[in-house]
């Protein structure tokens, strides 16, 4: 069975000091090791340092971080590297994001750079993909998925692809209050799982996690994560607080 992984992306939000609250103020329940659930929160990069040192020891919530660059170093302004979030102990890296690709002009060739960067140097990379609403309502939104799944993950090997989470994220439910439907969601969901399954293998496409996003909440995370395909949430602003974040994982623990 997959593990079902509670991933928070903070986006431009919460500084070193109200990362350090965030993990006060932290459900112990929620930072225990629960069997089948994984936690974590991807703070911005210069809150992952202050997310490192009030974690508590024992706590099984993981750190990630939300972009990385795909080279080593060098002259790149305003860039981190895949060494810099090992320094600190990162386990994941969010990729592909849509505001990555709406606002600083990734497209799927960075994406998938960065998505083999990650994988080389041992970070877990979640890579983002979903349409926007003009394309589901031109019922282009299966089609805009498969390409861009292709061309993140574009010469991955099966076993790469069992090492990575994808997270479906429909661009038009993102911050908007409008969440797709368990049913949309395992629709996509399922599709996904299918073209992973021609691009790779069988296998490697079962093991591999799909996490929904868009507007996930305590309120509408039961009907979502029940879905067979949808294997946790990645979730922007109900991630900011430490009261819903505890109960998102609650409500993953109680799916096993
Ligand atoms: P919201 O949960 O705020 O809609 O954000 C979703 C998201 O973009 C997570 O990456």
């Amino acid at each position: 069975m997959r593990t079902i992984l509670i991933a928070g992306n903070w986006k431009m939000n919460m500084g070193p000091k109200e990362t350090a609250e965030f993990f006060t103020q932290l459900d112990d329940a929620a930072q225990k090791n629960i069997e089948g659930v994984e936690a974590a929160v991807c703070p911005p990069f210069v809150s992952l340092s202050a997310a490192f040192s009030a974690r508590k020891s024992g706590s099984a919530v993981k750190i990630g971080a939300q972009n990385v660059h795909f080279e080593d170093n060098g002259a790149f302004t305003g860039e981190i590297s895949t060494a810099m979030l090992n320094v600190l102990g990162c386990d994941f890296v969010i990729l592909g994001h849509s505001e990555r690709r709406e606002y600083f002009g990734e497209d799927d060739a960075v994406v998938n750079k960065k998505v083999k960067k990650a994988l080389a140097d041992g970070i877990t990379p979640i890579v983002c993909v979903g349409e926007v609403l003009s394309e589901r309502k031109e019922d282009r939104h299966f089609e805009v998925v498969k390409e861009q799944a292709a061309g993140s993950l574009d010469g991955l090997s099966a076993d790469e692809l069992t090492k990575i989470v994808i997270a479906y994220e429909p661009v038009w439910a993102i911050g908007t209050g409008e969440t797709a439907s368990p049913e949309q969601a395992q629709e996509m969901h399922a599709f996904i799982r299918e073209q992973l399954a021609a691009l790779f293998n069988e296998d490697a496409a079962s093991t591999v996690r799909i996490l929904y996003g868009g507007s996930m909440k305590p309120d509408n995370a039961d009907e979502l994560l029940k879905q067979p395909d949808v294997d946790g949430g990645l979730i922007g602003g109900a991630s900011l607080k430490p009261a819903d974040f505890s109960q998102l994982v609650a409500i993953a623990a109680g799916q096993k």
